[in-house]
């Protein structure tokens, strides 16, 4: 068990990682939030990104995504090879970032099938709609439904989609299971495990810590904008100290 940040990521010996962060910091106008968090991950991996409320994980994959909030003011943000952190957040989209924000972002107006096209405008598209519509049956059944007259389950499995339908390398998921009922999280957890198959390297922060644990090989622990935990998804599985700290379960 490491309960210690750790800034030799685990497997640095062996190979270089696809996605690595090092010591990135980051600030809201003058409040300081994201605070040295390093992290690397291999092709393929999933992490489960945790921590309680307010502890700086939306803002962790915010400044990943390279958004302009939080502004990062040190550090470095690597992913196969491109420097993340010399980039702006279209940039970074282009180089394979795919972000699944919290609020979902379905485009008003839009059917669900316009949703997935318009992310498919510029190349390199991902996978096609035949594969989505594959992947996630109720968005085929209402392709031409607006976006955002789907329940919120459906409008979370549009969002996946979406991201899906670029050419990404990396998946940022923010609370894909919020306020979405069991039988739904099972549906979009299956889903899920289908991407993982497909070897995309994917960040994890939920609130359902067991959820993202089961999905995940990888875990860290955020807390006040530090990594307080870095090590595998079974290590906080097995430690119940750690998760009553940090995670209240
Ligand atoms: N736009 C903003 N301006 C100023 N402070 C912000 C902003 N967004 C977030 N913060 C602050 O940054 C800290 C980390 O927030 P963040 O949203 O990253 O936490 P989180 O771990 O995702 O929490 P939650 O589990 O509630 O989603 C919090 O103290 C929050 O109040
Ligand atoms: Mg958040």
């Amino acid at each position: 068990m490491n309960a210690r940040p750790n800034m030799n990521a685990n497997h640095a010996e062996t190979a270089p990682a696809f996605l690595s962060v090092w010591d990135i910091h980051a600030y809201y106008g003058e409040s300081y939030i994201v605070q040295g968090v390093s992290l690397n991950l291999h092709e393929g991996e999933i992490l489960a990104l945790l921590g309680r409320n307010g502890a700086g994980k939306t803002s962790t994959l915010r400044t990943i995504a390279r958004l302009a909030n939080p502004r990062l003011t040190h550090g470095e943000i690597w992913l196969d090879h491109k420097p993340l952190h010399k980039m702006a957040a279209h940039q970074a989209a282009g180089a394979g970032i795919g972000l699944v924000p919290e609020d979902r972002r379905i485009i008003a107006g839009l059917t669900v099938e316009e949703n997935l096209q318009l992310a498919q405008i510029a190349p390199p598209v991902g996978w096609s709609l035949e594969r989505l519509y594959e992947l996630f049956p109720r968005l085929g059944e209402r392709r031409k439904q607006e976006g955002v007259t789907l329940s919120g389950g459906e409008q979370q499995m549009l969002a996946i989609a979406r991201a899906l339908a670029r050419d990404i390398k990396v998946l940022l998921l923010d609370e894909p299971y919020e306020g979405l009922a069991p039988v739904i999280v099972d549906e979009i957890e299956k889903t899920l495990n289908i991407i993982k198959e497909q070897g995309i390297t994917t960040i994890i922060v939920e609130q359902n810590a067991v959820r993202a644990l089961n999905l995940a090989s990888r875990a860290m622990i955020l807390d006040t904008g530090c990594v307080v935990f870095d090590g595998t998804a079974r290590e906080v599985l097995d430690n119940a100290e750690l998760r009553a700290e940090y995670l209240a379960i």
